[in-house]
C-alpha cells in the first residue's frame, strides 16, 4: 500500500511544470509598478498553487513559474499577452518533480544599484554579477541565475538567514 501511494505521489509530482523566460519592461514601468505586480501575481498563484520568483532589474524581466501544468499554462498565456512588457522569451519548458521555489507564491526580487552593494561585503558574497548584465544577452544561459538562486535560497533558509535576501534586492513578498 505505502509503495503504491508513493508511486502515486511521484506521479503527480513528476507532472509539475517549470517556465523560465525573460522579456523587456515597457517603458514607463517603475518599481510601485513591480509592487502592485508581485502583489497581483502572489494573490492569483497562490488560489492556483502556482510558485516562483520573479526578477526584475529596472530594464528587463527574468521570472520563474512552477505549479500544475494546467495553472501554469493558464498563467502564461495570460503573461504573454500584458502590455507590461514585451520581446518575451521562453529559456526552459520542463517538467519536474522538485520544486525550486517552495512556499513562494511569488517572490519579487529588484536589484539594488550596484553602488549601493559595494559598502556591503555580505552583499557581495551573495552578489551574481550577471544580475548585472542585461538579460538578453546571456541567451539560454540567463536561467542558470534562476538556479542560482534556488540554491542560495535553499541555504539560506537552511541557516535561518533569507532576509539576508534584502542585501541584494529590494524583495517584494506579498
Ligand atoms: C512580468 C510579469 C509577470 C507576471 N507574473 C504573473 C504571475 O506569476 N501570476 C499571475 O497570475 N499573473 C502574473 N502576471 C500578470 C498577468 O499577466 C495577468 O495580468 C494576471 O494574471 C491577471 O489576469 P486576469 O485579470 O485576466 O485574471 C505577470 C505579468 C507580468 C508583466
Amino acid at each position: 500500500m505505502m509503495i503504491v501511494l508513493s508511486l502515486v505521489y511521484r506521479h503527480l509530482e513528476a507532472r509539475m511544470l517549470r517556465l523560465i523566460y525573460t522579456s523587456v519592461q515597457t517603458p514607463g514601468f517603475d518599481r510601485a509598478s513591480f509592487e502592485r505586480l508581485c502583489n497581483q501575481a502572489a494573490q492569483k498563484n497562490r488560489e492556483l498553487g502556482v510558485q516562483g520568483l520573479l526578477l526584475n532589474n529596472g530594464v528587463e524581466f527574468m521570472q520563474c513559474l512552477e505549479g500544475s501544468r494546467e495553472s501554469v499554462a493558464a498563467i502564461y498565456r495570460k503573461i504573454v499577452i500584458d502590455s507590461r512588457h514585451s520581446d518575451i522569451r521562453l529559456l526552459v519548458s520542463e517538467t519536474t518533480d522538485e520544486l525550486l521555489f517552495k512556499q513562494w507564491s511569488m517572490v519579487g526580487l529588484a536589484t539594488k544599484p550596484q553602488a549601493v552593494l559595494s559598502a556591503e561585503s555580505i552583499a557581495y558574497t551573495l552578489l551574481d554579477h550577471r544580475l548585472y548584465r542585461p538579460w538578453k544577452s546571456l541567451g539560454i544561459g540567463a536561467a542558470d541565475l534562476i538556479y542560482e538562486y534556488a540554491k542560495v535560497k535553499a541555504e539560506l533558509e537552511k541557516a535561518g538567514e533569507i532576509t539576508l535576501l534584502s542585501k541584494v534586492f529590494d524583495v517584494y513578498q506579498p
